[in-house]
């Protein structure tokens, strides 16, 4: 079985993706981790994440990379959000997506665009969003949680201007699937959100 879960950032697709792994018993990939390893390859290289050349030669990061916490960061956030317009880039970072999804047994992948590109065949698509305020009130909890400084406000301005990027980029743009089951997590607390993605799921197979 194949899962694909896709939506904006904070709207709680990692958890629920993470989740439904375990539930399903599948292996999962953070395919955002990926974007992530480009975006801070090619600061490390001085490179410039708007410019092709400089993110195409990012795509050749080291494995290694990828457990790196540095990836977590909200402006390696906006790194990737920046590499990932570019197409190049996405058809660099396919193949090994597809692969994954297709490993025999099946698997769950999140990101922006599992259920249109990377598997649009997936028996289960799920569109997890939430507003604004309640993607940077989440935000805004885990980050001051870990000490780190920063305004809700910063959070929501920051979100606006990814949300935009991914939305408007004319690759792979940030849209559900026409088949996707949309999910709004907006009033819902974690173990509810988990709850209504596995029934969704499971209605999605059974039908
Ligand atoms: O899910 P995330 O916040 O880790 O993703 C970081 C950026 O990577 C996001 O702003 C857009 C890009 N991305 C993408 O374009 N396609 C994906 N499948 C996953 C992430």
């Amino acid at each position: 079985m194949i899962i694909a879960v896709d939506g904006p950032t904070a709207s709680g697709k990692g958890t629920i993706a993470k989740a439904l792994a375990g539930h399903f018993n599948l292996p999962h990939l953070d395919t955002g981790l990926l974007y992530r390893a480009v975006g801070y390859q090619c600061a490390r290289n001085g490179g410039e994440p708007n410019s092709l050349a400089d993110a195409l030669a990012a795509c050749a990061f080291d494995d290694s990379l990828l457990d790196d916490p540095a990836l977590r960061t909200e402006e390696v956030g906006g790194l990737a959000s920046r590499v990932s317009v570019h197409n190049a880039v996405r058809k660099a970072l396919f193949e090994r997506q597809r692969a994954f999804a297709m490993q025999d047994g099946g698997a769950v992948l999140d990101g922006r665009d599992i259920g249109t590109v990377i598997a649009p065949e997936a028996d289960a698509k799920l569109f997890i969003t939430a507003s604004v305020e309640a993607r940077a009130r989440r935000r805004f909890l885990e980050m001051r949680g870990r000490g780190v400084q920063v305004t809700l406000l910063e959070i929501q301005d920051d979100l606006r201007r990814r949300d935009e990027r991914d939305r408007n980029r004319d690759v792979a743009p940030l849209v559900p699937a026409e088949d996707a089951m949309v999910i709004d997590t907006s009033a819902l607390d974690k173990d509810e959100a988990i709850a209504a993605a596995i029934a969704a799921v499971e209605e999605a197979v059974s039908s």
